[in-house]
């Protein structure tokens, strides 16, 4: 058995939370003989609940669960961290502005950027899933000035896993048989789910599917399934949020499979002509704890008019809380 590494999860209490400690716990994330501490974050008032969810832990007699800790403080909650998952945020109110949510996140997602930075080891993996993810994660990136850069991340991998299911729900096959999708840019309703280098059991996907359907229902649905789920469930997606966060993080520590690429928001490095920095969602592989872009793509007008709309939507985030970034 490997020694155990030990994950953080804040807003651990809440909807997601709830869905995703327990396949951490069964070894979903980081594979079957690797043994987790918990390490949980929620503010003092939701500190009782929390403690409903430890008990549950405790209950399950998971083999891999080494332990569990509990706190209502960053530094506490991400000590020697390895993995460290960002799910706590706080919800749109009423008459709330998207720019007031932003403000309102970067003030929890700068003290926990610098909370990861005092307490979190050097090598720390990080992905934030709270909204708005991409800026949220940008914020506790440049919080972290001693962290690697390049391991904050932001989860895309939701929308990524909706469009595969409606690929596959059009031309009847598997999730499995589609290669090559990409979404591009912004967790938000101007994300890009790129669909020109895709291949479905075999055949371009361009070739299989009508471009009327592609671009007026197929990428609108993707990029307001999150509304639709909020509208029939009166909450937001939780179980699938969950299962998206423990791809992600599972891909980036233990490789993708072979031949195959997925979507992660990490810091643009100026491929495909996006902003230096931004946390835009890329298609990438991932092998050995690490991931790479893939470059090259061939990329046709339409496509390059949809990229740039979701990076200037991330260029307004983060001049909104410009003046937050240290
Ligand atoms: P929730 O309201 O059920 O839970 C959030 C929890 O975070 C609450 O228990 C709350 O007490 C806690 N919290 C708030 N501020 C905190 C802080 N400063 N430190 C620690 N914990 C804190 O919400 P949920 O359904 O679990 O969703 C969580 C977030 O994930 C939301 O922002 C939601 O919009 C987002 N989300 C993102 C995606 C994605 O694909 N990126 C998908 C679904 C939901
Ligand atoms: C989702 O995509 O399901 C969520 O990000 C929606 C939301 O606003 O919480």
């Amino acid at each position: 058995m490997k020694a155990p590494v030990r994950v953080s999860v804040t807003g651990a209490a809440g909807q997601i939370g709830y869905s995703l400690l327990f396949r951490i716990a069964a070894g979903e994330m980081l594979g079957p003989d690797q043994p987790v501490v918990l390490q949980l974050l929620e503010i003092p008032e939701a500190q009782e609940p929390l403690q409903g969810v430890v008990m549950e832990l405790e209950d399950c007699a998971f083999p891999l669960l080494a332990g569990v800790t509990t706190s209502d403080r960053a530094e506490e909650a991400f000590a020697d961290a390895d993995y460290v998952l960002l799910v706590g945020a706080k919800p749109r109110g009423p008459g709330m502005e998207r720019k007031d949510l932003l403000e309102a996140n970067a003030a929890i997602f700068s003290a926990q950027g610098q909370a990861l930075n005092q307490a979190a080891r050097p090598s720390v993996k990080v992905l934030a899933v709270g909204n708005p993810a991409n800026t949220n994660a940008l914020i506790a990136q440049h919080n972290a000035p001693d962290l690697d850069p390049r391991h904050f991340t932001a989860m895309t991998r939701l929308d990524h896993n909706r469009a595969l299911a409606q690929l596959a729900n059009r031309v009847g096959c598997h999730t499995r048989e589609i290669r090559g999708l990409t979404v591009w840019g912004n967790h938000s309703a101007t994300q890009y789910p790129d669909i020109s280098h895709c291949e479905i059991q075999g055949r371009p996907a361009p070739e299989l599917l009508e471009t009327e359907w592609v671009r007026e229902t197929f990428i609108p649905t993707v990029q307001q399934r999150g509304a639709a789920i909020i509208k029939a469930r009166g909450a937001s997606s939780a179980a699938s949020a969950a299962s998206a966060a423990i791809d992600h993080m599972r891909d980036w520590a233990l490789g993708t499979p072979e031949g195959a690429w997925t979507s992660m928001a990490v810091p643009s490095d100026g491929s495909y002509g996006i902003d230096a920095g931004l946390i835009y969602s890329f298609p990438v592989r991932c092998s050995g704890g690490d991931y790479r872009l893939v470059e090259g793509l061939a990329i046709d007008d339409f496509s390059r008019e949809r990229m740039e709309a979701t990076a200037a939507e991330l260029r307004e985030e983060r001049d909104a809380i410009r003046h937050l970034l240290p």
